[in-house]
């Protein structure tokens, strides 16, 4: 079994990459991905090393590259995480979600055609989504499978736009796709630029936590560790043309997440109880911000038996564990052009 992941550098892929090379070490696993700010591989090293594992750096948005490397590997199959994944830069800069997210899924679509032509029994095409292609929730009510799509974001929408064609592909070609839409992930190795990871960066550091509108919005949290799993679990078991939601089960509003986060931060660094929270600045909301995710992922617990494995608050314990254990990962993540990004984004705060 060969498998092509794209986007093992980065924060998802790198767990799923560990998770399958630990896991199945009969695969061969290929990580492809270009190293793009996101993408780094410190994320591996401590699995870099098995010959199972080879890294291949390319850019998904070259038609031809794909072609090449899909006939010279010969992949059994695909998953599929590459992707610009921040709705702040896709605001800054849509272009470039619009090549990576559409117009790259395409090219791995056309390339893994190619490759399998009709011997496609053994073959899977698994395209990883996010809940935020189902756009946003009132109060009430979950996002199910049969959700009807309503992205707000250029990255939501360049999302929803890979999706469509993920399923034009299996319906009009017979490619043997599976899709999964899951909750926002947290956990170790995520950039500082996604809310956990900067907030903990930022209270280490004693900077302002700039909280967007109200701090109001809703988002259903889920662990990555335990993304991996699901991960595994569809892309063993899932059905061909089948959509899965994965969530956590584990809504919270960003300005009580926020204080439950200030609250570790002050035990672990053993500052006086209110500290970190003294740091919160509300900002300017974020243009067309969506008020709220919650993902029902009952299907998935149904048919696959996936369920996930910890509660919110020990996974946020592992992760800030690991955030304070690992100030060298974050001071040569946030060094050089992050120092620009922040600047852009945040002005002088
Ligand atoms: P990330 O930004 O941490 O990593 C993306 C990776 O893709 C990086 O390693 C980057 O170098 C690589 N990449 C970007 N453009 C590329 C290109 N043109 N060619 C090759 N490689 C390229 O993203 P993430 O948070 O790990 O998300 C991974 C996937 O999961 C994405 O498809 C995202 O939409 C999806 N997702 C993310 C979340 C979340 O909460 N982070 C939730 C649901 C779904
Ligand atoms: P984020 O981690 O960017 O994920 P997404 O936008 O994909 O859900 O943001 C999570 C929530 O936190 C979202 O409602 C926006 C908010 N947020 C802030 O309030 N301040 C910040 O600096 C960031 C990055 C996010």
């Amino acid at each position: 079994m060969h498998i092509l992941i794209t986007g093992g550098a980065g924060f998802i892929g790198s767990h799923v990459v560990r998770h399958f090379l630990n896991r199945y070490p009969s695969y061969t696993i290929t990580n492809l991905d270009n190293l793009t700010y996101a993408g780094n591989l410190a994320n591996l090293t401590d699995v870099e090393c098995l010959p199972n594992y080879r890294f291949v750096k390319g850019d998904i948005t070259d038609g031809d590259f794909l072609m090449r490397l899909f006939e010279e590997q010969r992949f059994d199959g695909v998953i599929h995480l590459a992707a610009e994944s921040h709705v702040d830069r896709s605001i800054a800069n849509p272009t470039a979600f619009v090549l990576t997210n559409v117009l790259g899924t395409v090219n791995l679509l056309n390339a893994a055609r190619a490759s399998w032509q009709s011997n496609v029994a053994d073959k899977r095409f698994y395209h990883i989504s996010t809940d935020e292609v189902y756009g946003s929730l009132g109060n009430e009510g979950m996002f199910s499978e049969k959700t009807p799509y309503d992205p707000h974001s250029p990255y939501s929408a360049s999302k929803a736009s890979s999706d469509h064609f993920v399923r034009a592909w299996h319906d009009t070609f017979g490619l043997p796709a599976v899709i999964s839409n899951c909750s926002n992930n947290y956990g170790s190795f995520q950039f500082p630029e996604k809310l956990i990871p900067l907030f903990i960066n930022n209270i280490i550091q004693n900077k302002p936590l700039p909280v967007y509108g109200k701090g109001d919005n809703i988002r259903d949290w889920l662990w990555v560790v335990d993304h991996a799993q699901a991960i595994d679990v569809i892309y063993h078991r899932g059905q061909t043309g089948e959509t899965y939601n994965i969530g956590g089960n584990n809504e919270w509003s960003n300005i009580d997440l926020i204080r439950l986060l200030c609250r570790i931060m002050d035990a672990k660094l053993g500052r006086v109880a209110g500290t970190s929270e003294k740091l919160v600045t509300y900002v300017a909301d974020r243009a067309g911000h969506d008020l709220r995710y919650a993902i029902d992922s009952s299907k998935l617990q149904r048919e696959l038996g996936w369920v996930p494995s910890v509660t919110f608050e020990k996974g946020l314990m592992l992760t800030v564990d690991w955030y304070l254990s690992n100030t060298g990962w974050l001071s040569n993540v946030t060094s050089g052009s992050y120092q620009h990004y922040y600047q852009e984004m945040y002005g002088g705060r």
